[in-house]
Protein backbone atom coordinates (compact mmCIF):
# COMPACT_ATOMS: atom_id res chain seq x y z
CA UNK A 1 0.00 0.00 0.00
CA UNK A 2 1.78 3.41 -1.01
CA UNK A 3 1.11 6.35 1.64
CA UNK A 4 -0.24 9.67 1.13
CA UNK A 5 1.86 11.25 3.20
CA UNK A 6 3.33 14.27 1.09
CA UNK A 7 -1.06 15.02 -0.34
CA UNK A 8 -1.85 15.26 3.25
CA UNK A 9 0.49 17.85 3.98
CA UNK A 10 -0.29 19.69 0.55
CA UNK A 11 -4.13 19.35 1.73
CA UNK A 12 -3.58 21.00 5.04
CA UNK A 13 -1.74 23.92 3.45
CA UNK A 14 -4.24 23.93 0.69
CA UNK A 15 -7.11 24.27 3.28
CA UNK A 16 -5.27 27.92 4.36
CA UNK A 17 -6.67 28.79 1.25
CA UNK A 18 -8.76 26.91 -0.99
CA UNK A 19 -11.83 26.15 0.79
CA UNK A 20 -12.22 22.50 1.52
CA UNK A 21 -8.76 22.12 0.10
CA UNK A 22 -10.22 21.58 -3.40
CA UNK A 23 -12.19 23.67 -6.18
CA UNK A 24 -14.72 21.20 -6.98
CA UNK A 25 -16.88 19.31 -3.81
CA UNK A 26 -16.36 16.35 -5.34
CA UNK A 27 -12.66 16.41 -5.21
CA UNK A 28 -13.08 15.89 -1.39
CA UNK A 29 -14.14 12.68 -1.42
CA UNK A 30 -11.00 10.71 -2.44
CA UNK A 31 -9.60 7.94 -0.89
CA UNK A 32 -8.21 8.56 2.13
CA UNK A 33 -8.50 12.79 1.67
CA UNK A 34 -8.62 15.18 -1.52
CA UNK A 35 -4.90 13.56 -3.23
CA UNK A 36 -2.93 15.69 -5.11
CA UNK A 37 -1.71 14.40 -8.76
CA UNK A 38 1.43 15.09 -10.34
CA UNK A 39 0.99 13.88 -13.92
CA UNK A 40 -1.08 11.65 -15.76
CA UNK A 41 -0.27 9.89 -19.27
CA UNK A 42 -2.37 7.42 -20.92
CA UNK A 43 -4.54 5.00 -18.82
CA UNK A 44 -2.31 6.01 -15.83
CA UNK A 45 -2.06 9.37 -12.88
CA UNK A 46 0.34 9.60 -10.71
CA UNK A 47 0.28 11.49 -7.49
CA UNK A 48 2.72 13.31 -5.42
CA UNK A 49 3.47 10.59 -3.21
CA UNK A 50 4.81 9.09 -6.35
CA UNK A 51 1.87 6.30 -6.59
CA UNK A 52 1.01 4.86 -9.62
CA UNK A 53 -2.72 4.50 -10.44
CA UNK A 54 -4.05 2.60 -13.32
CA UNK A 55 -7.09 5.66 -13.97
CA UNK A 56 -10.87 4.60 -14.51
CA UNK A 57 -11.79 8.25 -13.58
CA UNK A 58 -10.78 9.80 -16.34
CA UNK A 59 -11.28 12.98 -14.84
CA UNK A 60 -15.00 12.31 -13.67
CA UNK A 61 -15.19 11.21 -17.31
CA UNK A 62 -13.91 13.74 -19.95
CA UNK A 63 -10.36 11.90 -20.99
CA UNK A 64 -11.94 9.53 -23.47
CA UNK A 65 -7.86 9.11 -24.74
CA UNK A 66 -6.31 8.70 -21.96
CA UNK A 67 -4.25 11.45 -20.56
CA UNK A 68 -2.21 13.67 -22.29
CA UNK A 69 -3.11 12.45 -25.45
CA UNK A 70 -0.04 14.01 -28.44
CA UNK A 71 -2.23 14.98 -30.77
CA UNK A 72 -4.57 16.99 -28.87
CA UNK A 73 -1.58 18.38 -26.98
CA UNK A 74 -0.37 19.47 -30.00
CA UNK A 75 -3.29 20.89 -31.19
CA UNK A 76 -3.63 23.10 -28.23
CA UNK A 77 -0.30 24.14 -28.31
CA UNK A 78 -0.61 25.26 -31.95
CA UNK A 79 -3.88 26.96 -31.84
CA UNK A 80 -3.23 28.87 -28.48
CA UNK A 81 -0.28 29.98 -30.61
CA UNK A 82 -2.08 31.60 -33.33
CA UNK A 83 -4.04 33.54 -30.38
CA UNK A 84 -6.15 32.44 -27.56
CA UNK A 85 -9.99 34.44 -27.10
CA UNK A 86 -10.75 37.18 -29.95
CA UNK A 87 -14.40 38.37 -28.75
CA UNK A 88 -14.93 37.61 -32.33
CA UNK A 89 -15.14 34.38 -34.63
CA UNK A 90 -12.79 32.37 -35.95
CA UNK A 91 -12.58 29.47 -38.59
CA UNK A 92 -11.95 26.58 -36.19
CA UNK A 93 -15.35 26.92 -33.81
CA UNK A 94 -17.01 26.56 -37.34
CA UNK A 95 -15.44 23.47 -38.73
CA UNK A 96 -15.92 22.16 -34.84
CA UNK A 97 -19.49 22.79 -35.46
CA UNK A 98 -20.02 20.99 -38.72
CA UNK A 99 -18.47 18.18 -37.09
CA UNK A 100 -20.95 18.09 -34.49
CA UNK A 101 -23.51 18.98 -37.31
CA UNK A 102 -22.49 15.64 -38.97
CA UNK A 103 -22.03 13.40 -35.96
CA UNK A 104 -25.00 14.49 -34.07
CA UNK A 105 -28.75 13.41 -34.95
CA UNK A 106 -30.68 16.38 -33.22
CA UNK A 107 -27.47 19.22 -33.66
CA UNK A 108 -28.87 21.35 -36.49
CA UNK A 109 -27.55 24.65 -34.88
CA UNK A 110 -25.59 24.81 -31.98
CA UNK A 111 -23.56 27.27 -29.43
CA UNK A 112 -20.70 26.15 -27.25
CA UNK A 113 -20.03 27.18 -23.45
CA UNK A 114 -17.51 25.97 -20.87
CA UNK A 115 -19.30 23.52 -19.42
CA UNK A 116 -21.84 21.34 -18.97
CA UNK A 117 -23.63 23.19 -15.84
CA UNK A 118 -24.48 26.54 -18.09
CA UNK A 119 -25.59 24.66 -21.10
CA UNK A 120 -28.17 22.30 -19.41
CA UNK A 121 -29.66 26.16 -17.99
CA UNK A 122 -29.19 27.57 -21.59
CA UNK A 123 -31.32 24.68 -23.18
CA UNK A 124 -34.18 25.45 -20.76
CA UNK A 125 -34.14 28.87 -21.76
CA UNK A 126 -34.81 27.89 -24.85
CA UNK A 127 -37.38 25.24 -23.96
CA UNK A 128 -39.26 27.97 -21.74
CA UNK A 129 -38.84 30.67 -24.99
CA UNK A 130 -40.48 28.20 -27.20
CA UNK A 131 -43.29 26.47 -24.99
CA UNK A 132 -44.24 29.40 -23.37
CA UNK A 133 -44.21 27.26 -20.40
CA UNK A 134 -42.38 27.31 -17.12
CA UNK A 135 -41.41 24.48 -15.41
CA UNK A 136 -39.46 21.21 -16.47
CA UNK A 137 -39.83 17.75 -15.83
CA UNK A 138 -36.54 15.66 -14.10
CA UNK A 139 -35.81 12.54 -12.81
CA UNK A 140 -34.62 11.63 -9.20
CA UNK A 141 -31.15 10.65 -9.20
CA UNK A 142 -30.20 12.28 -12.71
CA UNK A 143 -27.40 14.94 -12.21
CA UNK A 144 -27.53 18.35 -14.30
CA UNK A 145 -25.35 20.20 -12.88
CA UNK A 146 -24.98 22.02 -9.29
CA UNK A 147 -26.81 25.48 -10.29
CA UNK A 148 -29.78 26.13 -7.84
CA UNK A 149 -32.75 24.85 -10.04
CA UNK A 150 -31.52 21.33 -10.45
CA UNK A 151 -29.81 20.85 -7.06
CA UNK A 152 -32.59 18.77 -5.81
CA UNK A 153 -33.51 15.15 -6.73
CA UNK A 154 -30.06 14.23 -6.51
CA UNK A 155 -29.53 12.81 -2.77
CA UNK A 156 -31.76 11.54 -0.19
CA UNK A 157 -31.33 9.93 3.00
CA UNK A 158 -33.08 6.56 2.00
CA UNK A 159 -35.12 5.14 -0.36
CA UNK A 160 -38.43 5.32 1.54
CA UNK A 161 -37.81 9.14 2.25
CA UNK A 162 -38.74 10.03 -1.10
CA UNK A 163 -42.03 9.07 -0.39
CA UNK A 164 -44.98 8.67 -2.69
CA UNK A 165 -43.60 7.91 -6.39
CA UNK A 166 -46.12 10.78 -8.16
CA UNK A 167 -44.95 13.42 -5.96
CA UNK A 168 -41.41 12.57 -4.57
CA UNK A 169 -40.27 14.65 -1.71
CA UNK A 170 -37.54 16.18 -3.22
CA UNK A 171 -34.06 17.00 -1.01
CA UNK A 172 -32.27 20.12 -1.83
CA UNK A 173 -28.62 19.42 -2.36
CA UNK A 174 -27.16 22.61 -0.22
CA UNK A 175 -27.54 24.91 1.38
CA UNK A 176 -28.36 28.45 -0.01
CA UNK A 177 -31.24 27.74 -2.64
CA UNK A 178 -33.66 30.20 -3.62
CA UNK A 179 -37.50 29.04 -2.59
CA UNK A 180 -38.16 30.27 -5.93
CA UNK A 181 -36.05 27.70 -7.48
CA UNK A 182 -38.44 24.96 -6.24
CA UNK A 183 -41.01 26.01 -8.61
CA UNK A 184 -39.09 25.07 -11.71
CA UNK A 185 -39.15 21.67 -11.71
CA UNK A 186 -41.23 18.14 -11.31
CA UNK A 187 -39.21 15.28 -10.25
CA UNK A 188 -40.74 11.58 -10.89
CA UNK A 189 -38.73 8.15 -11.11
CA UNK A 190 -37.05 7.20 -14.03
CA UNK A 191 -37.89 4.50 -16.44
CA UNK A 192 -41.86 4.91 -15.36
CA UNK A 193 -43.08 5.91 -18.84
CA UNK A 194 -46.86 5.29 -17.69
CA UNK A 195 -45.70 7.38 -14.97
CA UNK A 196 -44.45 10.17 -17.24
CA UNK A 197 -47.33 10.09 -19.63
CA UNK A 198 -50.28 10.15 -16.35
CA UNK A 199 -48.53 13.18 -15.23
CA UNK A 200 -47.98 14.99 -18.65
CA UNK A 201 -52.04 14.41 -19.48
CA UNK A 202 -52.58 16.19 -16.44
CA UNK A 203 -49.79 19.08 -16.29
CA UNK A 204 -48.74 19.55 -19.52
CA UNK A 205 -49.39 22.82 -19.75
CA UNK A 206 -47.19 23.70 -17.39
CA UNK A 207 -44.28 21.96 -18.35
CA UNK A 208 -41.73 23.48 -21.15
CA UNK A 209 -39.38 20.71 -21.07
CA UNK A 210 -38.63 17.31 -19.83
CA UNK A 211 -34.85 16.25 -19.22
CA UNK A 212 -33.23 12.97 -19.08
CA UNK A 213 -29.48 11.39 -18.76
CA UNK A 214 -30.35 8.86 -21.94
CA UNK A 215 -28.08 6.46 -19.26
CA UNK A 216 -28.38 7.25 -15.45
CA UNK A 217 -25.05 7.15 -15.49
CA UNK A 218 -24.71 9.23 -12.22
CA UNK A 219 -26.53 6.75 -10.19
CA UNK A 220 -26.63 3.19 -11.08
CA UNK A 221 -25.51 3.48 -14.46
CA UNK A 222 -29.37 2.37 -15.72
CA UNK A 223 -29.80 1.44 -18.69
CA UNK A 224 -33.10 2.74 -20.34
CA UNK A 225 -35.87 0.08 -20.46
CA UNK A 226 -37.27 -1.05 -24.12
CA UNK A 227 -39.43 2.01 -25.61
CA UNK A 228 -38.34 4.44 -22.67
CA UNK A 229 -36.78 6.74 -24.46
CA UNK A 230 -38.89 6.59 -27.78
CA UNK A 231 -41.72 6.47 -25.58
CA UNK A 232 -40.80 9.51 -23.79
CA UNK A 233 -40.41 11.21 -27.58
CA UNK A 234 -43.67 10.28 -28.58
CA UNK A 235 -45.18 11.65 -25.18
CA UNK A 236 -43.26 14.98 -25.87
CA UNK A 237 -44.15 15.48 -29.22
CA UNK A 238 -48.24 14.36 -28.03
CA UNK A 239 -48.02 17.02 -25.75
CA UNK A 240 -45.55 19.98 -27.57
CA UNK A 241 -43.10 19.33 -24.56
CA UNK A 242 -38.99 19.81 -25.37
CA UNK A 243 -37.49 16.72 -25.06
CA UNK A 244 -33.99 17.26 -24.46
CA UNK A 245 -30.86 15.17 -23.58
CA UNK A 246 -28.33 15.46 -21.03
CA UNK A 247 -25.36 13.78 -23.00
CA UNK A 248 -22.60 15.23 -20.45
CA UNK A 249 -21.69 11.92 -20.11
CA UNK A 250 -22.91 9.49 -22.72
CA UNK A 251 -21.65 12.06 -25.72
CA UNK A 252 -19.28 10.83 -27.03
CA UNK A 253 -18.20 7.92 -24.91
CA UNK A 254 -20.99 5.43 -26.14
CA UNK A 255 -20.37 6.32 -29.43
CA UNK A 256 -19.58 9.39 -32.45
CA UNK A 257 -23.69 10.47 -31.75
CA UNK A 258 -23.89 9.96 -28.71
CA UNK A 259 -26.80 7.87 -26.54
CA UNK A 260 -29.19 9.51 -29.61
CA UNK A 261 -27.58 7.89 -32.04
CA UNK A 262 -27.08 4.78 -30.19
CA UNK A 263 -30.73 4.47 -29.13
CA UNK A 264 -32.02 5.82 -32.45
CA UNK A 265 -34.37 8.77 -30.32
CA UNK A 266 -33.81 12.35 -31.51
CA UNK A 267 -34.63 14.57 -28.82
CA UNK A 268 -34.79 18.44 -29.54
CA UNK A 269 -32.23 19.87 -27.56
CA UNK A 270 -28.96 18.08 -25.96
CA UNK A 271 -26.32 18.55 -23.69
CA UNK A 272 -22.32 17.56 -24.91
CA UNK A 273 -19.26 18.44 -22.77
CA UNK A 274 -16.88 16.36 -20.75
CA UNK A 275 -15.46 13.58 -23.73
CA UNK A 276 -15.64 16.30 -26.12
CA UNK A 277 -13.18 18.29 -25.14
CA UNK A 278 -10.57 15.36 -23.31
CA UNK A 279 -10.05 17.90 -20.43
CA UNK A 280 -10.27 21.17 -21.55
CA UNK A 281 -13.65 23.96 -20.68
CA UNK A 282 -15.82 22.99 -23.85
CA UNK A 283 -19.36 21.64 -23.95
CA UNK A 284 -22.39 22.69 -26.56
CA UNK A 285 -26.17 23.23 -26.73
CA UNK A 286 -27.28 21.60 -29.71
CA UNK A 287 -30.58 21.10 -31.29
CA UNK A 288 -33.44 21.40 -34.21
CA UNK A 289 -33.51 24.40 -35.47
CA UNK A 290 -36.72 25.14 -34.82
CA UNK A 291 -35.64 25.46 -30.74
CA UNK A 292 -31.99 27.03 -31.79
CA UNK A 293 -33.57 29.79 -34.38
CA UNK A 294 -34.49 31.52 -31.06
CA UNK A 295 -31.09 31.21 -30.08
CA UNK A 296 -30.00 32.67 -33.36
CA UNK A 297 -32.12 35.13 -33.40
CA UNK A 298 -30.87 37.25 -30.51
CA UNK A 299 -35.06 36.38 -28.32
CA UNK A 300 -33.04 33.79 -26.31
CA UNK A 301 -29.69 35.27 -25.37
CA UNK A 302 -26.78 33.01 -24.58
CA UNK A 303 -23.32 34.76 -24.07
CA UNK A 304 -20.50 33.89 -22.40
CA UNK A 305 -16.93 35.97 -22.22
CA UNK A 306 -14.65 33.07 -22.86
CA UNK A 307 -17.00 30.74 -24.75
CA UNK A 308 -14.92 29.09 -27.72
CA UNK A 309 -11.60 30.58 -27.26
CA UNK A 310 -8.78 28.52 -29.28
CA UNK A 311 -7.73 25.75 -26.92
CA UNK A 312 -11.30 24.59 -26.16
CA UNK A 313 -12.04 24.40 -29.67
CA UNK A 314 -8.43 23.08 -30.10
CA UNK A 315 -9.21 20.30 -28.11
CA UNK A 316 -12.49 19.60 -29.23
CA UNK A 317 -11.47 19.20 -33.29
CA UNK A 318 -8.37 16.67 -31.86
CA UNK A 319 -10.61 14.67 -29.40
CA UNK A 320 -13.05 14.15 -32.65
CA UNK A 321 -9.97 13.72 -35.03
CA UNK A 322 -8.83 10.89 -33.24
CA UNK A 323 -11.83 9.14 -32.22
CA UNK A 324 -12.97 9.11 -36.20
CA UNK A 325 -9.69 7.64 -37.21
CA UNK A 326 -9.06 5.06 -34.47
CA UNK A 327 -12.94 4.40 -33.89
CA UNK A 328 -11.95 2.96 -30.45
CA UNK A 329 -15.78 2.38 -29.60
CA UNK A 330 -16.60 -1.53 -30.21
CA UNK A 331 -13.39 -1.90 -28.37
CA UNK A 332 -14.01 0.22 -25.43
CA UNK A 333 -17.47 -1.62 -25.17
CA UNK A 334 -15.86 -5.00 -25.47
CA UNK A 335 -13.06 -4.09 -23.29
CA UNK A 336 -15.55 -2.45 -20.54
CA UNK A 337 -17.96 -5.89 -21.08
CA UNK A 338 -14.94 -7.67 -20.31
CA UNK A 339 -14.08 -6.13 -17.04
CA UNK A 340 -17.61 -6.21 -15.66
CA UNK A 341 -17.55 -9.79 -16.71
CA UNK A 342 -14.06 -10.23 -15.12
CA UNK A 343 -15.62 -8.60 -12.00
CA UNK A 344 -19.00 -10.60 -11.69
CA UNK A 345 -17.18 -13.81 -12.02
CA UNK A 346 -14.06 -12.59 -9.21
CA UNK A 347 -16.18 -11.27 -7.16
CA UNK A 348 -18.71 -14.85 -6.68
CA UNK A 349 -15.35 -16.61 -6.61
CA UNK A 350 -14.72 -14.46 -3.32
CA UNK A 351 -17.89 -14.60 -1.73
CA UNK A 352 -18.49 -10.91 -2.29
CA UNK A 353 -22.18 -9.67 -3.00
CA UNK A 354 -21.22 -7.13 -6.08
CA UNK A 355 -23.29 -6.45 -8.86
CA UNK A 356 -21.59 -4.92 -12.27
CA UNK A 357 -24.21 -2.92 -14.19
CA UNK A 358 -23.68 -0.82 -17.41
CA UNK A 359 -22.95 -0.36 -20.97
CA UNK A 360 -19.20 -0.97 -21.02
CA UNK A 361 -17.47 1.80 -21.82
CA UNK A 362 -19.11 3.53 -18.68
CA UNK A 363 -20.37 1.37 -15.69
CA UNK A 364 -21.06 0.57 -11.71
CA UNK A 365 -20.03 -1.48 -8.86
CA UNK A 366 -22.75 -1.87 -6.18
CA UNK A 367 -23.27 -4.08 -3.02
CA UNK A 368 -25.68 -5.95 -1.14
CA UNK A 369 -28.79 -5.60 -4.21
CA UNK A 370 -28.95 -8.77 -6.28
CA UNK A 371 -31.40 -7.76 -8.75
CA UNK A 372 -30.55 -4.87 -11.48
CA UNK A 373 -31.06 -1.42 -10.12
CA UNK A 374 -33.92 0.46 -12.56
CA UNK A 375 -33.84 3.70 -10.63
CA UNK A 376 -32.80 6.08 -8.39
CA UNK A 377 -34.59 4.36 -5.44
CA UNK A 378 -33.13 1.09 -6.06
CA UNK A 379 -29.58 2.71 -5.10
CA UNK A 380 -30.38 3.36 -1.85
CA UNK A 381 -30.78 0.15 -1.12
CA UNK A 382 -27.13 -0.87 -1.86
CA UNK A 383 -24.24 -1.13 0.86
CA UNK A 384 -22.36 2.31 0.81
CA UNK A 385 -20.19 1.42 2.87
CA UNK A 386 -19.08 -1.86 1.44
CA UNK A 387 -18.45 -0.03 -1.30
CA UNK A 388 -16.51 2.47 0.07
CA UNK A 389 -14.34 -0.04 1.46
CA UNK A 390 -13.81 -1.79 -2.11
CA UNK A 391 -13.17 1.50 -3.69
CA UNK A 392 -10.57 2.28 -0.71
CA UNK A 393 -8.79 -1.11 -1.07
CA UNK A 394 -8.55 -0.44 -4.93
CA UNK A 395 -6.95 2.91 -4.55
CA UNK A 396 -4.37 1.12 -2.29
CA UNK A 397 -3.52 -1.39 -4.75
CA UNK A 398 -2.84 1.33 -7.64
CA UNK A 399 -6.95 1.48 -9.65
CA UNK A 400 -8.38 4.46 -9.25
CA UNK A 401 -12.72 4.58 -9.71
CA UNK A 402 -15.14 7.44 -8.69
CA UNK A 403 -15.64 6.78 -4.86
CA UNK A 404 -19.80 5.88 -5.98
CA UNK A 405 -18.73 2.96 -8.03
CA UNK A 406 -18.25 4.31 -11.40
CA UNK A 407 -15.74 3.19 -13.78
CA UNK A 408 -15.16 4.79 -17.25
CA UNK A 409 -12.64 2.99 -20.28
CA UNK A 410 -10.63 5.32 -22.99
CA UNK A 411 -9.42 4.25 -25.56
CA UNK A 412 -5.92 4.12 -24.19
CA UNK A 413 -6.73 1.28 -22.12
CA UNK A 414 -5.49 -2.08 -22.81
CA UNK A 415 -6.54 -5.20 -22.65
CA UNK A 416 -3.40 -6.32 -20.28
CA UNK A 417 -4.73 -3.24 -18.30
CA UNK A 418 -8.10 -4.93 -18.18
CA UNK A 419 -6.52 -8.19 -16.98
CA UNK A 420 -4.76 -5.93 -14.41
CA UNK A 421 -7.60 -4.64 -13.16
CA UNK A 422 -9.48 -7.83 -12.68
CA UNK A 423 -6.67 -9.36 -10.90
CA UNK A 424 -6.57 -6.49 -8.54
CA UNK A 425 -9.78 -6.87 -7.71
CA UNK A 426 -9.75 -9.93 -7.11
CA UNK A 427 -7.50 -10.01 -3.99
CA UNK A 428 -9.56 -6.26 -2.74
CA UNK A 429 -12.62 -8.79 -2.75
CA UNK A 430 -10.96 -12.01 -1.18
CA UNK A 431 -9.06 -9.58 1.01
CA UNK A 432 -12.68 -8.01 2.64
CA UNK A 433 -13.31 -10.85 3.32
CA UNK A 434 -10.82 -11.41 6.49
CA UNK A 435 -10.67 -7.38 7.21
C1 LIG B 1 -25.19 14.23 -16.85
C2 LIG B 1 -24.51 15.49 -16.38
N1 LIG B 1 -25.04 16.66 -16.68
C3 LIG B 1 -24.45 17.83 -16.33
C4 LIG B 1 -23.29 17.83 -15.61
C5 LIG B 1 -22.63 19.11 -15.24
O1 LIG B 1 -21.52 19.31 -16.04
P1 LIG B 1 -20.30 20.23 -15.54
O2 LIG B 1 -19.70 19.57 -14.35
O3 LIG B 1 -19.40 20.27 -16.72
O4 LIG B 1 -20.87 21.57 -15.22
C6 LIG B 1 -22.68 16.60 -15.26
C7 LIG B 1 -21.43 16.57 -14.51
O5 LIG B 1 -20.97 15.55 -14.04
C8 LIG B 1 -23.31 15.40 -15.65
O6 LIG B 1 -22.80 14.20 -15.34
Amino acid sequence: MGSYKNSAILLDRAKQVLAGGVSSEFRKYNHPHAIFYSHGKGSRIYDVDGNEYLDFTLSQGPLILGHSHPHVLKSVAEYSEEGQLYAGQHIREVELAEKLNALIPSAELMRFCLDGSEAVQTAFRVARAKTGRKKFLRFEGHYHGWLDNVAYGISAPNADALGDREQPNVFPWTAGLPDSSRDDFIVLPWNDLELVGRVLEKRHEEIAAIITEPIMCNNGCILPKEGFLSGLRELCNKYGVTLIFDEVITGFRVGLGGAQSYYGVTPDLSIFAKAMGSGYPISAIVGKREWMELVAAGKVIHAGTMNAGNPTVAAALATIEVLEQEMPYDRMHRLGRKLMQGLQRTAAEAAQDLSVQGLGPMFVTYFGVSQPLSDYRDTLGTNKAKLGRFVAGLHDAGVRVIGRGLWYISAAHTEAEINQAIEVASRVLHDMNSA
